[in-house]
């Protein structure tokens, strides 16, 4: 077992131990209480990695500065652009010149509040994901230490390294620390979230239809048993049965991607050959019970994030309540939580109604930093 993934296994049993939290909301017919909805605390900030607007600052540049990847194609920001919800808009994210990726990009709003990041959940801090993403073969695609040597080579950057972490160069491992205190200010603004108005006593922040929506997803529409506490997310991982999206049968861009990472994440020989389905939380247990496993995302700022699920299935809230309407997909593992509903059309609006009262009234946009230039070393010739 690797380090990562017993850190892993660890978070899981606390997030086990978490659930037994009571004064919860229960649903009707069932003895399970679970955290309510509420507004967001300040994210948590890990004491290694302390905040200063220097460093949210220097964060910034790096999340915009194709310097950091491959080629100077491929910036966090390209597949998380504000304009797009922090996503990139298509139902599978693009990949890396050559390549595509296999799933659809994640929102970077908000992930300050995950312990697991990614659709299966595979690393545990911020810190953590950002060299999978500038490093990983699908996404940056950049070599550390030839980033690290492009940062030297930037005196502007050499200058704010030293200022925030007193180092005489620029180092790879300051620059994702630099990234994600700059994603913990990527963060929902109460004031602008109509559900948390009306948390914070603005009682006419939601309208009649917003209200039954709320009691539908507290109670009949059952959406607080994974998608729960502040975040709307337990971070834990369910099979819905979601669809699996049909380019991985025709394209070969796509089926060379979602091979390759078979083979990246070590699965058996059949799986690797006949790779056609997502196999979620597996990669990282190998348990077969964790076949088709994602983890529950967040619910907040879903306005601005089409398209859903971690293929990009559905482009509507309409669809993704459909989806549930119907009680799911098939598909292993598939959770019993997840049933028929039952809902009228009217209902179906209400939920949809109090689901966009989850996102603020406006989406949050960011013009992009001045990024500055590459300078000659003076060499010790002369
Ligand atoms: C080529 C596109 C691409 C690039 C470039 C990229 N990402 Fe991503 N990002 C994705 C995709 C796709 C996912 C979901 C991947 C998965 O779950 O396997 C993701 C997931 C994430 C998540 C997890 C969010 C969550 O809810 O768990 C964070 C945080 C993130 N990216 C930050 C970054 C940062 C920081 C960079 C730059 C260092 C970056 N990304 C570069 C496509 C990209
Ligand atoms: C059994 C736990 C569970 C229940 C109950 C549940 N969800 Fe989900 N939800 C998930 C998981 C897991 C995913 C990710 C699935 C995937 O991508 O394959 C998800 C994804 C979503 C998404 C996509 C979000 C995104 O960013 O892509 C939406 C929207 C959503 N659920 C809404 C709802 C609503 C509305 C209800 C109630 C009708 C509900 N969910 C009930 C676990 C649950």
């Amino acid at each position: 077992m690797t380090s990562r993934t017993t850190k892993y296994l660890t978070a899981i049993a606390a997030g086990v131990a978490l659930v037994s939290i009571t004064g919860g909301l229960a649903i009707a017919g069932s003895k399970a209480a679970f955290p309510p909805l509420g507004p967001l605390p300040p994210p948590p900030i890990p004491k290694d990695n302390p905040m200063s607007a220097a460093k949210t600052e220097l964060g910034k540049k790096l999340f915009w500065d194709s310097r950091l990847g491959g080629d100077a194609s491929s910036p966090c920001v390209v597949c998380h652009e504000p304009s797009k919800g922090w996503g990139d808009a298509g139902e599978i994210s693009r990949g890396y010149p050559g390549t595509t990726h296999w799933r659809n990009s994640q929102t970077v709003l908000n992930s300050a509040y995950y312990n697991k990041l990614f659709w299966e959940g595979s690393v545990t801090s911020l810190e953590g994901q950002a060299p999978s993403a500038a490093e990983g073969n699908v996404a940056g695609n950049g070599d550390p230490s030839l980033m690290e040597m492009r940062l030297r080579f930037i005196p502007e950057y050499v200058k704010d390294f030293k200022q925030v972490f007193g180092s005489d160069w620029p180092r790879m491992f300051n620059a994702y620390q630099a990234i994600a205190a700059f994603e913990r200010t990527i963060v929902s603004d109460a004031k602008q979230v109509p559900f948390d108005r009306y948390m914070n006593g603005d009682k006419k922040a939601l309208n009649a239809s917003q209200l039954r929506g709320m009691s539908l997803y507290n109670g009949k529409a059952g959406c607080i048993q994974c998608h729960n506490g502040p975040l709307a997310s337990d971070q834990k991982f369910y099979a819905l049965g979601v669809p699996e999206n049909e380019v991985f049968k025709s394209e070969p861009l796509y089926q060379i991607t979602h091979r390759w990472e078979h083979y990246q994440k070590g699965v058996d020989e059949k799986s690797y050959r006949g790779a056609d389905l997502d196999l979620g939380l597996y990669y990282i247990t190998k348990n077969p019970k964790d076949v088709n496993k994602f983890r529950t995302p967040s619910l907040r700022e879903l306005k601005y994030t089409a398209p859903f699920m971690h293929d990009g299935i559905f482009y509507t809230l309409d669809e993704v309540v459909d989806f549930y309407n119907k009680g799911g997909g098939a598909g292993p593992n598939k959770t019993a939580l997840v049933k028929p509903l039952g809902l009228t059309d009217p209902e179906k609006k209400d939920l949809v109604a109090f689901l966009e009262a989850l996102s603020m009234d406006k989406p949050l946009l960011m013009e992009a930093p001045k990024l500055p230039p590459y300078e000659p070393m003076k060499t010790s010739a002369k």
